[in-house]
């Protein structure tokens, strides 16, 4: 069990010291304007599997690791099963979770993972843009790291998020750099 926890650590030490140089460079740009936090509760979805982002945050993965931002930009996207694999074929593969796992990977099919956070349609959104103006993760989607179970912990969807970030960081607030009318 030992050797392959240390697999596993060197694996992801690799990971790490890719995107160290980026991490750091993030970190030192002061978050001026966090998105608030949900007040009313939003449940987290019942998941095909029950992944936590704490033990996985914790265990010192990056987002990019198993979040990767295809051209043309917008989606962040859901991690390829082989990500998973890379430690689970080989850590903790007796326990029921990771069995369900090991089936989706022989499967070839997507984990069907519930969504959790979605604009509404016709809003236009994308991740690229806001990577490169170096907003973090975190600003938008809260204390990921500290989640069990993933649930919508802020308020990013809402239009008053959007907009009160872009005023605060001089970016466009007019009405059609987020809405084409009619929507498509
Ligand atoms: C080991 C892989 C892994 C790492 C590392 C990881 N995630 Fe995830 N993430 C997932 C998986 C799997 C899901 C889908 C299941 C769920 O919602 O918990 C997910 C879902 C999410 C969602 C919800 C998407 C939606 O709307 O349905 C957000 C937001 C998110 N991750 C942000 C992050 C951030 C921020 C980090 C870094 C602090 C991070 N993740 C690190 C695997 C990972
Ligand atoms: C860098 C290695 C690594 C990667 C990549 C990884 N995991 Fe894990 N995962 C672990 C380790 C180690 C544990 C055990 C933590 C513990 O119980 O102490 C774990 C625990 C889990 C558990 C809890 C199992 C249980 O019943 O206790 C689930 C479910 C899980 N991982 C799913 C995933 C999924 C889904 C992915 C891909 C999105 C993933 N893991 C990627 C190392 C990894
Ligand atoms: C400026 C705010 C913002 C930032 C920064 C941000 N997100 Fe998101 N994220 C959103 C919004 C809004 C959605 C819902 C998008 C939709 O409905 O298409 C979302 C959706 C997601 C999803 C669901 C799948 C998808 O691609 O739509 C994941 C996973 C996710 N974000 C992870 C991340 C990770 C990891 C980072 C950092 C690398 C990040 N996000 C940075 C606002 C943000
Ligand atoms: C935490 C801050 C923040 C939040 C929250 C945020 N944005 Fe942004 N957004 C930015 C910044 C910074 C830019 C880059 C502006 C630039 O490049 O001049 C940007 C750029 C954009 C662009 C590209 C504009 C262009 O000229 O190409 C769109 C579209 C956009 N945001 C939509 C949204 C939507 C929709 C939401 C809410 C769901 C949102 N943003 C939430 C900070 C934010
Ligand atoms: C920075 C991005 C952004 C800008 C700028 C923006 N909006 Fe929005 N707007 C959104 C988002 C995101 C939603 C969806 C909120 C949700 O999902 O609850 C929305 C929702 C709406 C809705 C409700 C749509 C519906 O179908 O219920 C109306 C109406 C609207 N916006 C009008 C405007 C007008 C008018 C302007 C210009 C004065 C404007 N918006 C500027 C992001 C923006």
């Amino acid at each position: 069990m030992m050797q392959r926890l240390e697999v596993c650590v060197l694996i992801a030490g690799a990971f790490l010291s890719l995107t160290a140089h980026a991490v750091q460079a993030l970190q030192s740009s002061p978050d001026v304007s966090p998105v608030p936090a949900n007040l009313a509760p939003h449940p987290a979805p019942e998941q095909p599997l029950p992944y936590s982002h704490q033990t996985h945050v914790r265990m010192g993965l990056a987002c990019r690791l198993c979040h990767v931002n295809p051209a043309p930009g917008k989606e962040m996207s859901f991690p390829a099963t082989s990500t998973c694999m890379n430690c689970h074929t080989s850590v903790i593969t007796g326990r029921p979770a990771i069995q369900k796992l090991t089936q989706y990977a022989r499967s070839k099919q997507p984990i069907p993972w519930v969504r959790v956070y979605r604009v509404l349609p016709g809003v236009t959104w994308t991740h690229g843009k806001h990577l490169q103006a170096a907003v973090q993760c975190e600003t938008c989607h809260g204390a990921v790291g500290d989640l069990q179970s993933m649930s919508q912990t802020t308020a990013v969807t809402a239009m008053a998020s959007c907009i009160s970030c872009h005023q605060a960081r001089g970016a466009s607030t007019a009405c059609a750099v987020c809405h084409a009318w009619p929507a498509t």
